[in-house]
């Protein structure tokens, strides 16, 4: 039998809420229709945010959105996005199917949207197309609570008082979509473009994030932090508070053919061994960053995140639509234990996309809307926002499958918060039950709580004929078996979360 050997005595870092987060961008119907359909729709809503998607969200306690991209921030002139509706700029959307971008949903918008979930702001500035003098009067219009042209424009355009910016993040994918930079060019960038980037409230400290690698490029995160820390300016308050890292599941490749909703065995297991990778990109990353940063004071934001897999037949190739099956659940439950183990380094991460798009928690049709085997992951292990990582191991490394589809057989991560020990874990066996003994130091702990996902295949996902086809249920097949152990048993592709409090 496996043991999971718990030593809840021992803390070893706090689990930031962010990187629970989650990534909004104009693309295909992730803002339009997905969150936004405008005051004036059918589709009920509060001041144009439709309200089944926002009280779904607030459900499972969205800690940090990230927006307007992407590719799209670096082409994002926020401008464009003020004032009266009707007299807003049209612009093509030239990352996502060409289509015309009404500039409906703009900065005002976007902290309405925020205000409503209750969740923290992560605007992502503009530096492939944009001027240092945009960025930085983007950031004036949005925190400036004095007599100003920036501050005054936001007033006269009805928002009165500044609002809070938590994370600003400077340029998206430079290396790429966001200008095709090389790492020292970039570097240089960032180190001008940030100085303008202005704490306007010292109350309220905007955290800078830098853009990362893609993937694992090594090359990338090195330079760019040469670059950054040559001549030392970490002695200016703020210089750098966190550099992203993107990492998409895309088990054949990129311009994805596989489907998100039929797979075989070697698809299924491939597509988890991708996601078990960010374990060991988060490690190599961390260990660079380690040799510029050793007080561990840069956080990485692994600011988009998930499977990518081909669209679902008959939609735009653009809009990036795609189903959600467990094997998306298993996926969001192998790596989110990962952040949470990796807590002294990850500081935020948000998943790609919040709806309608890529590895979505809600999708859409119309008025109908859906919770997907995804959202159901994060609303189990939302306990662990804010939580204290417990020292946690299994007794077996046992892994399942060779080379390209190698997986653990179970993955795990504790948290404790409040007093309440709260363990999730993932049984990758696509066919295997697995028995699980779980130790902990101490006695007298008694369930609080339990929950499992899981599939009657592995197909499985949710529709909008059947939406609750795949749904969290009560977990119950554990047992007690003495003072400090706990014999559970794991469904062949389940994600289980199993939470304890102490009677003595
Ligand atoms: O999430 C879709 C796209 O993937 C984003 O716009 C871009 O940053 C990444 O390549």
């Amino acid at each position: 039998m496996i043991r999971l050997v718990i030593n809840e005595t021992k803390k070893t870092g706090k689990v930031e809420p962010e990187i629970y987060g989650h990534f909004s961008e104009h693309l295909g119907r992730c803002i339009y229709e997905g969150l936004y359909v405008g005051e004036d729709s059918d589709i009920p809503n509060v001041n144009g945010m439709r309200s089944d998607v926002v009280e779904a969200l607030k459900e499972i306690e969205v800690p940090v959105l990230r927006w307007p991209g992407g590719c799209f921030a670096d082409e994002y002139h926020w401008k464009d996005g003020i004032g009266e509706k009707t007299e807003r700029k049209k612009m093509i959307n030239t990352h996502w199917g060409g289509v015309t971008e009404d500039n409906s949903f703009g900065t005002h918008e976007y902290m309405e949207l925020c205000r409503q979930l209750g969740c923290k702001t992560y605007v992502n500035g503009n530096v492939g197309s944009g001027t240092v003098q945009e960025m930085s009067e983007w950031v004036e219009y949005m925190t400036f609570e004095g007599v100003s042209p920036m501050a005054n424009l936001r007033k006269e355009n009805g928002s009165e008082k500044a609002w809070k910016v938590d994370f600003f993040g400077v340029g998206n994918e430079n290396w790429g979509c966001g200008g095709n930079m090389t790492p020292e060019y970039y570097g240089n960038l960032y180190r001008r473009y940030q100085t303008y980037v202005r704490q306007y409230d010292e109350k309220k400290p905007i955290c800078k994030v830098a853009c990362g690698p893609n993937v694992d490029d090594y090359h990338w995160t090195e330079q760019v932090l040469k670059t950054c820390f040559d001549h030392a300016p970490e002695h200016l308050h703020g210089f750098m508070d966190m550099i992203s890292l993107h990492y998409y599941d895309l088990p054949d490749g990129w311009e994805p053919k596989v489907s998100a909703t039929e797979f075989d065995e070697e698809m299924y297991y491939k597509t988890l061994h991708q996601a078990w990778r960010m374990e060991e990109l988060i490690t190599r990353h961390s260990a660079i960053i380690d040799q510029y940063d050793p007080e561990k004071k840069i956080g990485l934001a692994v600011d988009e995140w998930g499977t990518w897999f081909a669209v679902e037949p008959g939609t735009n190739p653009g809009f990036l639509y795609q189903q959600n099956t467990m094997r998306d659940a298993l996926v969001a439950g192998i790596t989110l234990n990962i952040f949470n183990k990796h807590c002294d380094r990850v500081k935020m991460a948000c998943i790609a996309q919040m709806v309608n798009v890529l590895q979505s928690v809600i999708l859409t049709e119309g008025e109908k809307m859906l919770r997907t085997p995804t959202y159901h992951v994060f609303h189990m292990f939302r306990y662990h926002q804010g939580g204290e990582l417990v020292e946690s191991s299994l007794s077996t490394e046992e892994k399942i499958g060779e080379g390209a589809c190698e997986v653990p057989c179970i993955t795990e991560s504790v948290t404790q918060k409040d007093g309440i020990l709260t363990v999730t874990l993932n049984n990758l066996s696509l066919c295997e039950t697995k028995t699980l003994q779980l130790q902990f130091a101490e006695e007298g702990y008694e369930v609080t709580e339990a929950g499992i996902l899981a599939g009657a295949d592995v197909h499985d996902f949710n529709t909008f004929e059947e939406p609750d086809k795949v749904v969290e249920k009560k977990y119950e097949d554990y047992e007690k078996t003495d003072g400090n152990r706990f014999v559970l048993t794991l469904p062949a592709a389940s994600v289980v979360m199993i939470r304890f409090h102490k009677i003595s």
